[in-house]
């Protein structure tokens, strides 16, 4: 392998090459990055139609001590649905309440983690007939330990109309399978609406859970894409993510059923959410708006107006000065500095759909008018022909199997160069090659990229899907980090995208590879350290192969004398066996690990092992 690092030479490859794509999938949001603890917390589950579906709440009690029942008696206009309780049994009269009193509880997803020590914000909305004596608890899954706990007493007039109650809790247990309930020994009817948990500790208070936040920051995202996907478009339109039912206080939220991915949620991980989530993370944010089409319904181009309205509406939010409409609600939630949003999408996938031209076209005429510098990403595949539409990036996914996408490395070195750059919105290896993330699909993605890095003159951005799964909820694999309510690991493929967080930005070096290996893929770039100012030229290789390759390395114009040894370096992501994953138990089984270069200098001999990924690190 020949790398010309001489001075001058290579170009520079996108500023946002790596990205990520955040999807309301797996239970990635709900249940994961978003930190409530309380699922369903309206009771709206269901719909505003009652009764709704209040699950996973669930009864402490029996039903001659206590009835629940829906309706739509909430102070909240956009979520009316509230749970009532009627308590039959009272503590000072002849019906005595069971022991430790009756009420509701909520399991969260699978399982609330409660830690020691930590702090949690409880806050629920709450009305009653008569006075109320109700304890409030974080406890374990049946209830016991207590964790955290307070009573609440109140005088019938105090709680006469809808009431906010607000707790700050320490836990002094840790349980990482814990519920929260609401309980009474009193008779009466009480009605809740707007229950939620909170740990205090979120990343800069903004509600991202820390440890799975940090996992993101680490690989240094260039962009953000959200919030989907097929969560954009729903199933039906009636079911889509609708921008506007996601911003503003939390409690007015309506909540959606996400029938992409079969499951509720109450919207906490809103639009600003994620707007504030892009920012957090140092990335430029990439919001994809339904472009007036499901998966099964699609709205006329004739009727498309109120969409392109919205999505106007949507990017004032983002970007308007706060006393515009829509940037003071912004403002209003704690942001009147714009957001950066440069880039929107067309819809998800949505190419095929007889009405996406002219749906497509009524959107960028209105934005291009509005925000002449917004960057408009078609769903349609530019590879394989020029576009019938302007647009200034197009989608391509990929999903298939770990050779094919091997072969796909060298899918951009033919497309043309003057139409709309290629936004690699999603790639994933699938199937019984991928597992719930195995080496193999990681190395045939790292060869993948690696074409994507040698074509970033024509490829501007790269995102793999799915980002996260919650183990409870393995709808859509393989997935890049996996986690439980209190654990976390990478998988293979985070490992691997690792290794190409200096990329963006950085400069591609020239490469010629002589070898009769059709399984070795490399590329080489030159990239600086911001924590010590200096240069490195990185060089990676992935050998997807099942015997090793003696690779010899010749670096021209780098004045290789006094590459110095020890502080270049090499890593290797390999392992025993190819469908090797990582787990709870071993999460770093398949990790990028450091080991002693062989030489450096002028020329280098270096052995690639069988299926691997190598990244060598050479400081001059
Ligand atoms: O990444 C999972 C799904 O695959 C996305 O929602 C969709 O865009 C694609 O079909």
């Amino acid at each position: 392998l020949f790398v010309n690092a001489s001075e001058g030479a290579g170009r520079p490859i996108p500023e946002t090459l790596f990205g990520i794509f955040f999807e309301e999938i797996n239970h990635a949001g709900a249940g994961g990055l978003w930190a409530e603890l309380v699922s369903n917390r309206g009771f709206e589950a269901g719909g505003q139609n009652t009764p709704s579906n209040i699950a996973p709440w669930s009864i402490i009690g029996n039903e001659s001590s206590l009835i629940l029942s829906t309706d739509r008696s909430s102070c909240f206009e956009r979520n009316t649905v509230a749970l009532r309780m009627d308590v039959l049994c009272d503590n000072q009269g002849a019906k005595v309440c069971p022991a430790g009193g009756v009420g509701i509880y909520n399991p969260g997803f699978w399982g609330m983690n409660i830690e020691k020590g930590k702090t949690y914000k409880v806050m629920f909305y709450v009305r009653s007939s008569t006075s109320m004596n109700l304890s409030l608890a974080l406890a374990g899954s049946n209830g016991t330990p207590l964790l955290a706990s307070a009573n609440i007493r109140a005088s019938a007039s105090d709680v006469s109309s809808w009431t906010k109650m607000e707790f700050l809790l320490e836990a002094r247990g840790t349980n990482h399978n814990s519920r929260l309930q609401l309980t009474t020994t009193q008779k009466g009817v009480i009605w809740f609406d707007q229950v939620s948990a909170m740990p205090l500790d979120t990343h800069m208070e903004h509600g991202f859970r820390n440890d799975l936040f940090q996992m993101l920051a680490e690989i240094k995202p260039r962009f953000l894409r959200f919030p989907g996907g097929s969560f954009v478009e729903g199933e039906w339109l009636t079911n889509a993510f609708r921008w506007k039912e996601t911003v503003g206080p939390w409690e007015e939220r309506p909540g959606h059923f996400n029938d992409a991915w079969k499951y509720w949620t109450d919207d906490g991980l809103g639009y600003f959410e994620f707007l504030q989530l892009a920012e957090d993370l140092g990335a430029l944010p990439v919001w994809v708006f339904n472009g007036g089409f499901s998966h099964n319904d699609q709205v006329e181009t004739l009727s498309v107006p109120p969409f392109v309205k919205e999505t106007l509406d949507g990017i004032e939010f983002a970007r308007g000065d706060p006393d515009s409409t829509w940037g003071s609600v912004r403002a209003a939630m704690g942001h009147p500095e714009p957001f950066d949003l440069r880039y929107v999408a067309v819809g998800n996938q949505d190419c095929w759909k007889k009405n996406y031209q002219g749906n497509y076209l009524k959107f960028y005429d209105s934005i291009k008018d509005a925000y002449p510098d917004m960057q408009i990403i078609s769903n349609c595949d530019g590879s394989s022909g020029q576009l019938d539409h302007p647009a200034d990036l197009y989608d391509f996914h990929v999903y298939t199997s770990a050779s094919n996408m091997f072969s796909t490395a060298h899918k951009f070195d033919q497309v043309s160069r003057n139409g709309p750059k290629v936004f690699v919105s999603e790639y994933c290896v699938t199937g019984k090659d991928a597992g719930k993330g195995s080496l193999l699909a990681a190395l045939a993605e790292a060869a993948f990229l690696l074409g994507l890095e040698k074509n970033s003159d024509v490829v501007s951005m790269a995102s793999s899907a799915p980002l996260f799964m919650n183990a409870n909820d393995g709808s859509f694999t393989s997935d890049t980090i996996v986690f439980s309510s209190s654990q976390l690991y990478g998988t293979p493929r985070y490992w691997m995208q690792s290794l190409f967080t200096e990329s963006s930005g950085a400069t591609l070096l020239d490469t010629t590879l002589k070898s009769t290996s059709t399984l070795l893929v490399t590329s080489a770039i030159l990239w600086k350290d911001s924590t010590n100012e200096k240069n490195y030229i990185r060089i990676k290789a992935v050998n997807f192969g099942n015997s090793s390759i003696g690779l010899k390395i010749s670096v021209g114009g780098f004045d290789t004398d006094t590459i110095q040894l020890s502080s270049s370096s090499k890593t290797v992501l390999t392992s025993g066996n190819l469908m090797d994953e990582n787990s709870f138990q071993q999460p770093k089984k398949v990790s990028p690990k450091q080991i002693p270069l062989e030489s450096a200098g002028k020329d280098m001999e270096i052995i690639l092992a069988p299926y691997s990924f190598t990244s060598f690190d050479l400081l001059e």
